[in-house]
């Protein structure tokens, strides 16, 4: 009898968009002319992007990675015979020994492109459920001091301590609490989410319902953005499957204790991920910032006490209940604990997730992981942190990866998303960007914001046709001082780093000397 081979062609979006349907079909249509016997198994994707499609091959040695596998190179790799890991010009030997994967840490990514993402048994024959069964022994005080003790912070972006919330909401007396996960994943460069999504929902499944148990919530949302299908797909035959086996409903996990969620898709606008427009957005209105106070965690969703955390921040709580506080705070540095699923996009070779406790610097994510530039230029700047984090000359390609560090050379490391762009950029054209996207996507509450950017994109016009240059940067300056300390909200609040970074570091591109000293800020 023929052995069955175990064939793994990813079903994430990023493998699907780069022809991973037709290389699945391919596969099955060749190994049947050839009286092969496999099975096809739809992982999620390693994050190694620019092999994708990646297939994996299963052979007694372990997994075997061929990439980018497209359909036509499909038959020979037959002849080659990778189904025995054969050697071929796109094999990539053990996946596991690949230098970009072998080198990560990874912890909340610890099953994605592992395992097929709707399989109940590869969950928990990887650890799935070990962090909730934990969390069903424990109080609901001591699940929050767990999760404060590991130091975890929000890895939407403003980083505030995940466990502080949670006593926030649980010490906070009400009928109806809400747990709400952010999906709308709006920062340029970023996919973390979303890989996280659609290749092991159970594990946010699992953390939302430790966050439910822990400060007293019996139902959950998941507020995805309408971008992304393929994680609606998967959430919401996960969430059903969940269910049918007793993980989700009145009785989780044979406990007597109640946890529920559905899945909510976004309404398109940046600003529906600022966590009040979001809350507005799931109450059906449209995605508009509230004032704080209160805070969601006192007044959220329908005025009721909320956990409003992202996808990354939830789906890591399940391996804190599980190995503990202590084993999550020993990665990491200074008081930014634990790991940060990078996000390398842009002009970059090697474009793709990394995985990595927080402390190593840019450099190395660009050259060791990433490759260099895709171009083969040198590379120029960096964008941190999405649209409204600073752009990092080389000079600062050394800084730790670390909140607070960022904090210092007035950077941010957001959702950990990073842009590369090569010498071929012009600065003063990203500065404007910058401000025109804040035109674009301001929620128009208030006036720093709404009117600002769109000053903002013409002062920088002015600036780059060289209109009174020297009092345009000085308005310039005046504008972001007026936007960074009177919005309302990061997104009018923040624009100014991206534009003063780029004029500090890059101020040739504005026809500036190199070392400009503004008059508004001699
Ligand atoms: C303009 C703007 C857009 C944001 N977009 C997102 C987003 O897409 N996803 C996200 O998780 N947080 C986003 N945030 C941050 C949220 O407001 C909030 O801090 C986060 O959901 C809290 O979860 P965390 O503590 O787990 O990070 C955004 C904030 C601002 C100001
Ligand atoms: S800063 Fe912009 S997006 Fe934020 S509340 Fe003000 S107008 Fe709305």
């Amino acid at each position: 009898m023929t052995q069955t081979i175990k064939v793994f062609v990813p079903i994430d979006a990023a493998a699907l968009a780069v022809g991973a349907d037709e290389t699945a079909l391919a596969i099955t249509q060749e190994a049947s002319r050839r009286g092969a016997s496999v099975q096809i198994v739809r992982n999620g994707s390693r994050g190694l992007l620019w092999l994708e499609p990646m297939v994996e091959i299963q052979t007694s040695k372990g997994r075997v990675a061929y990439g980018p596998v497209q359909a036509e190179d499909v038959a020979g790799l037959f002849e080659a015979g990778w189904l025995e890991g054969g050697k071929h010009p796109l094999c990539h030997g053990l996946t596991q020994e690949i230098p970009y994967l072998a080198k990560q840490q990874r912890l909340t990514f610890a099953r994605v492109g592992i395992t097929d993402p709707l399989s109940l048994s590869d969950y928990q024959s990887l650890g799935g459920f070990e962090g909730l069964k934990k969390a069903l022994s424990l109080a609901p005080e001591a699940i929050v001091e767990e999760v404060t003790q590991s130091g975890l912070r929000g890895r939407g972006g403003a980083a505030f301590p995940t466990g502080i919330k949670w006593k926030t909401v649980l010490g906070t007396p009400a009928e109806q609490k809400y747990i709400v996960c952010n999906a709308d994943e709006g920062d340029s460069g970023t996919f973390s989410d979303r890989m996280l999504m659609e290749g092991d929902p159970y594990v946010l499944i699992e953390g939302m319902t430790i966050a439910g148990l822990a400060v007293g919530a019996n139902y959950g949302y998941i507020y995805v953005r309408s971008e992304y299908p393929q994680a609606i797909a998967v959430l919401n035959s996960a969430i059903e499957n969940a269910r049918s086996v007793g993980w989700l409903g009145h009785d989780i996990g044979g406990s007597g204790r109640a946890f529920d969620l559905e899945v909510r898709v976004g309404a398109g606008a940046y600003i529906c991920g600022e966590e009040t427009s979001l809350l507005e957005s799931l109450e059906g209105k449209r995605g508009q910032v509230r004032a704080k106070p209160p805070l969601p965690a006192i007044a959220g969703l329908f005025g009721k006490p909320t956990v409003i955390n992202n996808v990354i921040s939830l789906a890591s709580v399940p391996i804190i209940l599980a190995k503990g506080a202590a084993f999550y705070r020993d990665y990491g540095m200074g008081r930014s604990k634990g790991t940060l699923p990078f996000q390398l996009a842009g002009n970059i070779k090697h474009g793709g997730l990394v995985e990595m406790a927080f402390g190593l610097t840019l450099r190395e994510l660009l050259y060791d992981f990433g490759g260099g530039s895709a171009t083969g230029k040198p590379l120029r700047a960096v964008q941190v942190g999405g649209p409204l984090g600073a752009y990092l000359p080389e000079s600062q390609w050394d800084v730790p990866l670390d909140y607070e560090a960022y904090i210092g050379i007035s950077a941010m490391l957001g959702h950990g998303g990073l842009v590369a762009f090569d010498d071929s950029v012009d600065m003063a054209k990203m500065a404007q960007y910058a401000m025109e996207f804040c035109a674009v996507e301001s929620c128009g509450k208030c006036t720093p914001c709404r009117i600002g950017s769109v000053r903002g994109v013409e002062v920088l016009e002015k600036i780059r046709n060289g209109q009174q240059r020297d009092q345009q940067v000085e308005l310039l300056h005046d504008l972001c001082d007026t936007m960074l300390g009177g919005s309302l909200c990061a997104l009018g609040g923040m624009t100014p780093y991206p534009v003063l970074s780029a004029l500090e570091h890059f101020p040739e591109d504005f026809g500036l000397e190199k070392t400009p000293q503004p008059a508004a800020h001699a």
